[in-house]
Parts: structure tokens; sequence; C-alpha cells
């Protein structure tokens, strides 16, 4: 199975061979599409991994097609789920695999690998195995394995004393222990893995290219600024969100209206000043605030892949309200965040506490779908900037996080702008590289710029066109500065 540039490179080299009967060098090919020398070295890898071109000593640029009866087809039945069981599923595509991984006389069949508990064995998120369709299995082989009747899930498998023991190939992940009265059937055992690499990176790019059709389709939505990887869209959210591909997403960030914008006063830098932060900040009543919260939830419901994670962010204001809608439109909750502010503005009136948290409600699309969390970052990687987490233990769910630094501001203010360690840590937790992550309220962009600094794709979207500007300058310089970064290497 190809992704669409690869075909397109495989589909130009047939041409110049039939044409010229020469096949194209790397530069021949770059100068063609456009694209960096090592980007077509790391395409030409790939199509000889996957079996459509072969290192050839007796062709003169070392480098053949490969004949078509030197593929077999197979069918690709679905997904597997390489961490917690999930239902099995039959979803029947067909894909050409090289005949030399097949033994001759078996039944194989396809799966695409969801999830992290194989990677020390190298099978990794999004790679297809091939499986030798077979009802039994010998200790240490890596099988499919269906669960009391319908989950489906890939492990390694041991006969143990009294119980099978289904074993994670990643020593952060727990075996599943199968005792007396638990059904297993062996579905079969794994023979290879092929590996796709692009597979994420290039499902996303391909949605992330689709949604330039959006403001064709929709005169309501407008492209305002769109570069490799970061896009944005001046337009009222629920209008881009119902044009975007149902399950495409991996991430959806959202830090909607708090609507609190009702005349109040509170402290900043020593001043009084006006709570009000913008027309789009305005209550219009409980019902109606609360019926805007449960539509633009129940799109990015849509839009969320079955393992896609969506996380809210804000004040009692608002908060309680997506809770409530989330759970009645079945999101399943993973956890509430409380993020503590250490330099919260004091309270004025002194009649109640001093506000100085906010909450984040992180949940998944469905209960059963196995989601992104990247525990060991989170337990080891440096979070010195929180004096509540200690090194090496266990990420909490109370965060301490200041407010944005004066340099995350220094090409003007969104009222509410976030922390960019706030939306590192949601990022670096719940996606991985490659991804694809929606805001639907992105204001300044706080998520874009780490989504793109941590090499995922993003799209913001905001009814205001100075926010978009104040995105555009932070994520113009953040660009100029990688790009120097990586010049200077
Ligand atoms: C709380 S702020 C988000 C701030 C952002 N997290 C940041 O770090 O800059 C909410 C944003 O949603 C925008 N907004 C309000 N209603 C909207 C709607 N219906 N569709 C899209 N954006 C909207 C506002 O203009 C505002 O910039």
């Amino acid at each position: 199975m190809l992704t669409r540039r690869q075909k397109q490179i495989l589909d130009y080299i047939k041409r110049c061979v039939k044409k010229g009967g020469c096949f194209p060098i790397q530069k021949e090919i770059g100068k063609h599409f456009g694209l960096v020398k090592s980007t077509i070295n790391q395409h030409m890898a790939t199509l000889i991994e996957k079996g459509y071109l072969q290192k050839s000593k007796n062709y003169t640029r070392n480098i053949n097609i490969c004949e078509s009866k030197s593929m077999i087809k197979i069918p690709l039945l679905g997904v597997i789920a390489a961490g917690q069981p999930i239902e099995a599923i039959q979803d029947t595509e067909i894909i050409a695999v090289p005949k030399n991984k097949i033994p001759s006389s078996a039944e194989v069949y396809a799966l695409r690998v969801i999830g992290n508990s194989m990677v020390d064995e190298n099978i990794n998120n999004g790679d297809i195995i091939l499986v030798k369709h077979q009802t039994t299995a010998e200790n240490g082989q890596k099988v499919v394995a269906l669960v009391d009747n319908h989950e489906a899930t890939l492990k390694k498998f041991y006969k143990e004393r009294g119980y099978i023991r289904l074993q994670p190939a990643n020593r952060n992940m727990e075996p599943i222990i199968l005792r007396n009265g638990r059904d297993i059937a062996i579905q079969g055992v794994v023979l290879d893995v092929i590996r796709d690499t692009n597979f994420m990176q290039s499902t996303a790019s391909q949605i992330f290219n689709s949604t330039t059709e959006i403001k064709q389709q929709n005169k309501n939505s407008k492209t305002y600024y769109e570069k490799s990887r970061f896009k944005l869209y001046l337009a009222n959210c629920l209008d881009i969100l119902s044009e975007l591909p149902e399950n495409s997403i991996d991430m959806v960030f959202a830090d909607p209206p708090y609507n609190l914008s009702n005349g109040g006063i509170t402290v900043h830098a020593g001043r009084m000043v006006s709570v009000n932060k913008g027309e789009w900040d305005k209550s219009n009543g409980f019902k109606n605030d609360y019926d805007f919260h449960y539509k633009w939830l129940k799109a990015c419901r849509r839009i969320l892949k079955p393992h896609g994670t969506l996380w809210v962010s804000g004040t009692y204001h608002s908060i309680y309200q997506c809770g409530h809608a989330l759970q009645a439109l079945g999101y399943h909750i993973l956890n509430d965040i409380a993020w503590f502010k250490p330099n919260a503005s004091p309270n004025l009136s002194c009649r109640y506490f001093t506000a100085s948290h906010e909450t984040l409600i992180w949940a998944r699309k469905e209960k059963k779908a196995k989601h992104i969390f990247n525990y060991n970052a989170m337990k080891n990687g440096n979070w010195s900037e929180d004096n509540l987490k200690k090194p090496g233990l266990q990420m909490r769910s109370v965060w301490s996080l200041g407010t944005p630094r004066p340099i995350e501001k220094k090409f003007g203010k969104h009222p509410t702008q976030k922390p960019e360690n706030l939306l590192k840590r949601l990022v670096l937790a719940s996606t991985n590289k490659g991804n694809l992550i929606v805001d639907p309220f992105t204001g300044s962009s706080t998520t874009g710029i780490i989504a793109y600094l941590h090499g995922r794709n993003f799209i913001g979207i905001d009814t205001e066109s100075k926010f978009l500007d104040l995105s555009i300058k932070r994520f113009e310089e953040l660009d100029r500065n990688l790009k120097n970064k990586y010049l200077t290497k």
C-alpha cells in the first residue's frame, strides 16, 4: 500500500523507464517533484522496503522496478491493538506485498497495528503485520489473540501453569493474565512487519491537504494562512469542523470562551483592569452557552479518530457545562487536570478565595479505544518548571505552571493566552510526531506553536483576524528560528 507521494514517484520512475529505458537518478526525481534529495532517498527506501523497487547489481543505476508478478495480494483485515484489547474489527481491503515475505501454501492476512505495546519488538504504531493463520502457538511467539470471543490483541504468547500470559513487548506495560474460564483463541502468528513510517505522517498530511478544498466548498469558511504543517482559518469553528473529514484528527485542544466578560474587574500588574475580554467572551445565557458547547464538542467527536483524544480547558464559568456535554455525547473522561497558577492575580473583593487554577478535562472519543499516552515522557521528562513534579515519579493531575512569560507575548497579547509549558505537556502526552492537531478556538495559537515545534500538523480556527495575525507572527518567528537552527548544524 503506497501513500499518494510514493505512488506519484513510482509512476514517474515507470514513465521514465518506459520512455527512455533509463532509471532516473534521485536528483532528477527531486527536481521533478521539487523535493530535496534526502526526502527522495527516504521515499525510495520505502519503495524498496515495500517491494516496489529492488536493488540490482546488474542494473545500470543499481535499482530496478519490481515486476508485479513478484508481489502477492493479501487481505488487510483491519486494525489490531498492540495495547489493551479492542473489539475485533473486520474491514477488508486488499494490499500487495512482496512474494518473498509469504511462505508458500500458508494462509496469510495483514493487520494494521495501533498502539505501542510491541515497540521493544520493533512493531510500531501504524505498521502492518503479516499474520499466518493458525490456531496454536508456541511460547514466545507473537500472536493475534481473540480474548473472550470479541476482543483482539497483539501480544507474545506464554502458556504458564494454570494460566495464559499475553505479554506486551514494552517494559512499561503489564501482561494480560487469562485464568480459568476466560476464553482465548489464537488467530495467527506474526510472520513479518512492513514498516510504514510514513503512515501516520502521510495520513495526517493527506487530511491536512484535503482541508484546502474546504474554502471552495463552503463560502463561510476562509483559509487565512497556510504553510506546511500549519494552517489557520478565519471562521466560526462550527463551520470548519463540519467540513473536516470524519475520523481524521488525532487530538483536539480547545480553550473555548469562558463567557465571563460581564463587566467585572480584576488586578493585573498591580492595576485594576476590566475582566472584559471581548464580545466573543460574553455570555448568551446559560442555555445558549450550553448549546454552543454541546455543538462544538459534538462536531469534534465526529472528526476525531477512534483512538483520538480531546482536551478542553476552562474555569468554573464554562468547564462544568463542557464536562456535562462531553458525557452526554458519549466521550470517556480520562483525567481532569488542575492547572495551578502560582502567580495568579489577587482577589480584589476579599470576600472569597483567590481564583488560582483552571481545569483541563482530557477525554477520549470512545471508551474502548486505545488512546495515546506517552507515559514515560511524562514520568521521566524534564519538567523542572513545575515544582510539584518530582523527577522520575509519575506525573500527577495537579500541575503548577506560571502564566505566559513576557517573551511569549512579545508580538502582542491575547487576553486569555495559554502558557507554552502547558501546551507542551498536553501535546507530548497525547500525540506522536506527524499527528494532526486541531484547535477550534486558536486565539494566538499557543497550541499551533507547540505542535509545529514538536513535529505535529496543526489546524487552528478563530473568528477574530487580530488573533490570527498574532498567531502568524508567532509562527513565522518560530519557523525562522527552526530553519536557522538546521542551517547552522
Ligand atoms: C480562550 S481564547 C483561546 C486562547 C488560546 N488558547 C491562546 O493561547 O491564545 C478563545 C478564542 O476563541 C475565539 N472564538 C470565540 N468564539 C469562536 C467561534 N465560534 N469559533 C472560533 N473561534 C471562536 C475567540 O476569538 C478567542 O480568540
